[in-house]
């Protein structure tokens, strides 16, 4: 375990058993389609490579980075694109790949910023939620997981663009939090 942390809150075996299940339930709902992969970036990107490659329908990827403002561990709301989507998602049956919902307003920015753009459909993939914090109403259509009200790093999510390369979701110790 790296000397940070504090507890694993979600092991390797757990993330990997739980990704499986996701591309399985994707696979059966999208039979006959091709899928458009949205990726949040930089936090989804490990869930995003691992998802993918348990999904069983043509599946094509772009991306978007997104910042809210401000540093550090809480969410503000105000939401700046960082990187837009290479190409246009008219017509195309579009799932957006996030590491974690949290206050939700992220998503509800990049829900309501991608729906103007005429997707065929639309559909959130989460691998984390923390529903206590939830500050605006957005549905997410597949879950990974609910966490409790902590500040997690691994398997793609950062603290200071730290962590992104634990294998596993993980909760540091207080003094790490404090800098
Ligand atoms: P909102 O509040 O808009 O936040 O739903 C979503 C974004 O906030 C970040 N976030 C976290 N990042 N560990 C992280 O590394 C966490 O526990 C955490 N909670 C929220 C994250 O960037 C997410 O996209
Ligand atoms: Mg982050």
């Amino acid at each position: 375990m790296h000397p940070h942390v504090e507890k694993i809150l979600l092991s390797e075996e757990q993330i990997k058993e739980r990704v499986y299940q996701l591309g399985q339930e994707i696979t059966k709902d999208y039979q006959d389609k091709d899928i458009l992969v949205v990726g949040i970036l930089k936090g989804a990107m490990i869930f995003l490579a691992d998802l993918v490659r348990n999904i069983e329908v043509p599946t094509f990827f772009d991306f978007m980075a997104v910042s809210s403002y401000g540093a550090g561990t809480v969410s503000s709301g105000a939401v700046r694109i960082l990187k837009d989507l290479d190409k246009s998602i008219e017509g195309k049956h579009v799932i957006i790949v996030e590491d974690i919902v949290d206050t939700g307003l992220t998503l509800q920015y990049l829900v309501e910023n991608m729906k103007a753009r005429g997707p065929a459909s639309l559909k959130i993939c989460t691998l984390l939620d923390k529903p206590s914090r939830r500050k605006v109403d957005v549905t997410v259509d597949y879950n990974g997981f609910s966490i409790p009200d902590e500040f997690v790093v691994g398997y793609g999510l950062d603290f200071n663009e730290r962590y992104r390369n634990l294998p596993y979701i993980a909760v540091l110790k207080p003094e790490i939090y404090r800098g």
